[in-house]
């Protein structure tokens, strides 16, 4: 069994909203109390707090905390002021489809609310997807297990474990519920260049939770995977197109390739928050470019002269046709994506 959480990712508490604020880690376990909306569009745009999910819940959470705060009984006007705070957290960071998901999932609650209701039936919406994805993570965990061989050696590139979502993670939510079964697992973490998480967060929430894990750098995973060490590569998503092109942290796409080409599986597990059908493959994905500084400096050391240029897509997208199989809550897609992800959304009634 993994070793029980000592954090937690996000809640809401009488006060605010509380985040583990993730840019400490994993040298300091520390807490932003963020009281005002504005407190957790910065938190999503500093990475505070980030990963496809979690980035979902923190937007409902400061939706319906602006919501509390917002001095109207007139449901026109709350509406009005709601939308343009739905904005702002659109604006915040735009490849991953989850926080759009959610800003959508709460504007739905609102215009369907009665106004004496708005402020509270709000709050309980958030504090719904948080619970819900909890629940999705381990349902995607019970799905994808049955991949995982026993011993084996798996490779994962970013973080998505509990800290990118609102508890047990999408990729490590596989792991963990493997390795809960009983199977022997060992984990190789790329550290994830510019912004570390998988050296940073993935490799301390696996020790948390009491997985063996070795943090390796890209350049590594090659010559690992000539070697045998990895059976299977277990990655989240950003975005997955309606073909099952997949947007994730930058370098995924190179793993998949180099998984391609050794024969590895590569599998993504990913909520059907996740999917955007409107996008009919990976061009539509918008990726975010951040600051070249991510690239320039390694903590507070710089690494590079000053007087060049820096390239900093946050995201790459790597084609449906190196994924070997999408685990979702619903259950396991293998190709054609583009077929199975059309009949999961007749399936469930869900339209990802
Ligand atoms: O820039 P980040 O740290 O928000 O990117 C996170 C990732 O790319 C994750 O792999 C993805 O969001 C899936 S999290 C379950």
């Amino acid at each position: 069994m993994i070793k029980k959480s000592s954090f937690f990712t996000i809640k809401w508490t009488p006060e605010g909203i509380k985040i583990l604020d993730q840019r400490a880690l994993p040298n300091r376990v520390r807490y932003l109390l963020c009281a005002e909306p504005a407190c957790v569009i910065e938190a999503i745009k500093k990475m505070v707090i980030r990963g496809a999910p979690a980035i979902g819940v923190a937007a409902a959470m400061g939706l319906a905390l602006g919501a509390r705060q917002m001095d109207t009984d007139d449901k026109t006007t709350f509406l009005k002021e709601f939308e343009a705070l739905c904005q702002q957290f659109a604006d915040s960071r735009p490849t991953a489809v989850n926080l759009f998901w959610a800003i959508q999932r709460m504007k739905t609650c609102a215009k369907k609310t009665p106004a004496s209701l708005l402020k509270e039936t709000l709050k309980t919406e958030a504090e719904t997807i948080l619970r819900e994805d909890i629940a999705l993570n381990r349902a995607m965990g019970a799905h994808g297990k049955v991949l995982v061989p026993d011993s084996a050696g798996i490779l994962t590139h970013c973080n998505a474990g509990a800290l990118a979502t609102g508890g047990f993670g999408t990729a490590l939510g596989v792991i963990y519920a493997a390795f809960n079964e009983g199977k022997k697992v060992h984990v190789y973490a790329d550290e994830t260049r510019p912004v570390l998480q998988g050296a940073r967060l993935t490799t301390w929430e696996l020790k948390q939770h009491g997985i063996p894990v070795t943090l390796i750098t890209e350049g590594m995973a090659g010559t690992l995977m000539r070697s045998g060490a990895i059976d299977l590569v277990v990655v989240g998503a950003d975005r997955i197109a309606g073909n099952g092109d997949t947007a994730n942290k930058i370098g995924t796409y190179g793993v998949a390739v180099l998984a391609h080409h050794h024969g590895i599986p590569f599998y993504v597990a990913a909520p059907l928050s996740t999917f955007d059908t409107a996008a009919e493959s990976g061009a539509a994905i918008p990726i975010e470019y951040r600051d070249e500084n991510e690239v320039f400096y390694c903590g507070r050391k710089r690494i590079a002269p000053r007087g060049i240029e820096a390239f900093n897509p946050a995201f790459d997208v790597t084609p449906a046709s190196l994924i070997t199989a999408i685990i979702t809550e619903k259950g396991v897609l293998r190709p054609p994506f583009k077929a199975a992800i059309a009949h999961l959304s007749t399936q469930t009634g869900v339209t990802p």
